[in-house]
């Protein structure tokens, strides 16, 4: 049996990242909250327990407590305070490792699925990706993914996605081209929250009519990772987040059972399982990148001049930022097309061309974020190779806002 360290979550905020840093450590580690029952607790077997928050109560299990009192005192939660804990008080072995994790876990979906069928919804990103591969590992041509092309992607994106599941592992993948059905429904409307209710209802729509022709299947895929499900706090209250792009899709399929490969992951764990199925590193390392696309990023109406420029200007942003090494360390980077137009002069020319907007933040939860500080011969190489080569773009400026009060993203 794996070994459990458990943290308790008497608020203060923390708990999810003791969790990741016992995680790092090896060893396997849940948050419950602290007023979770005793049954509860001893049924989980922990070899350990970890009181995390303002008012913590004692255990009869090797208990390290960390109080929070506002901020955390320094060297806490340090490497080192909680190694000692992990190994010398609870004497655990480090059996939580993401190879061991991947081939064990693809033994069991093969058990529980045997011969039956398994759908899934590509949407390109990190967790759909890694869920889908880890299942067709498992059971192969039995897993059919639908990937769904809304015409809102970033440049050579659908078809990255779709060299990897065709090439890559031979998956069984149907790609919808639908392009023209979303811009249509899209035309005219300015409206950010309007923009995000249609390409919802659409994707839907879209994925429905596709999942009817396969027909019955017995399982549904969802990418749910820990943090989805986690629950914390000092209420008991499960705090719950729909799968943003997937959200409504349990209603429209014609499924038995719901399977969720990722369900006890955080994202990082989730990127080096991909990196052990040997996904690659490109799709692996992907940033977040919006169920509404680029959609949300064309400010106000979306036409197919606009996103034409904004997939060019954003290839640029993202392929410097790489040369420059900087990918790995910056949470979230991509370029906006604002609907401003501001006067230049090009090869002697007066020009009235599109402002661009650079996003980058560096972030640990995306609830709080602050602007990266790029150096400026990033910026300047970036804004000098986007007004030289994308027609149409006049001018680049840099966000300098943190989140909060501004958000991410600009609608
Ligand atoms: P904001 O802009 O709210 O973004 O600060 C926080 C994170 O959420 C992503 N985001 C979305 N993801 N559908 C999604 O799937 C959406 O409608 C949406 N809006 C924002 C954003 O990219 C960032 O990672």
């Amino acid at each position: 049996m794996r070994e459990l360290v458990l943290v308790l979550d008497f608020g203060g905020g923390y708990s999810h990242l003791i969790a990741r840093r016992v995680r790092s450590l090896g060893v396997y580690c849940e948050v419950l909250p602290g007023i979770a029952d005793v049954s509860r607790v001893r049924e989980k077997a922990p070899k350990g327990i970890i009181l995390a928050g303002a008012e913590t109560c004692g255990a009869d299990v090797a208990a390290l407590q960390i109080p929070i009192h506002g901020a955390p005192e320094p060297g806490a939660f340090e490497p080192d305070v909680l190694r000692d804990f992990l190994y010398k008080t609870c004497v655990c072995s480090g059996d939580w490792q993401m190879a061991e994790y991947a081939e064990r876990t693809v033994w069991e979906l093969k058990e529980k699925i045997g011969d039956k069928k398994v759908l899934c919804a590509l949407s390109g990103g990190v967790d759909s990706t890694v869920a889908a591969v880890m299942i067709h590992r498992a059971v192969g041509q039995q897993l059919t993914c639908i990937f769904v092309d809304h015409g809102l992607l970033r440049k050579n994106e659908a078809e990255d996605v779709e060299r990897m599941c065709r090439e890559t592992f031979q998956m069984n993948l149907i790609r919808v081209d639908a392009a023209d059905r979303f811009l249509g429904r899209l035309a005219g409307v300015d409206d950010p929250e309007r923009k995000r209710k249609i390409i919802g209802e659409e994707f839907i729509r879209v994925f429905e009519e596709e999942a009817k022709k396969i027909g019955a299947v017995d399982f549904l895929v969802q990418g749910t990772i820990y943090p989805d499900i986690i629950e914390s706090g000092t209420e008991g209250t499960a705090v719950i987040k729909s799968h943003h792009n997937v959200g409504g899709l349990p209603d429209v399929v014609d499924f038995e059972e719901i399977i969720e490969p990722l369900r006890l992951l955080f994202k990082d764990e989730v990127r080096q399982v991909g990196e052990c199925l040997g996904i690659p590193s490109a799709l692996v390392w992907r940033q977040p990148f919006p169920g509404p696309g680029l959609a949300v990023r064309v400010i106000g109406e979306i036409t197919e001049d606009k996103l034409a420029i904004l997939r060019e200007a954003d290839a640029i942003f993202r392929a410097e930022i790489a040369a420059s090494g900087l990918d790995r360390e910056i949470g979230q980077y991509f370029a906006v097309l604002t609907n401003l137009r501001s006067v230049g002069v090009k090869d002697e020319v007066r020009t009235y061309d599109y402002t661009v907007g650079l996003r980058a933040v560096k972030t640990s939860d995306f609830m709080t974020a602050d602007f990266a500080r790029l150096p400026y011969e990033v910026l300047e190489r970036v804004s000098g190779r986007i007004v030289g080569e994308v027609a149409g773009v006049g001018r680049v400026v840099y966000d300098v806002t943190n989140k909060p009060p501004a958000t991410i993203e600009w609608e």
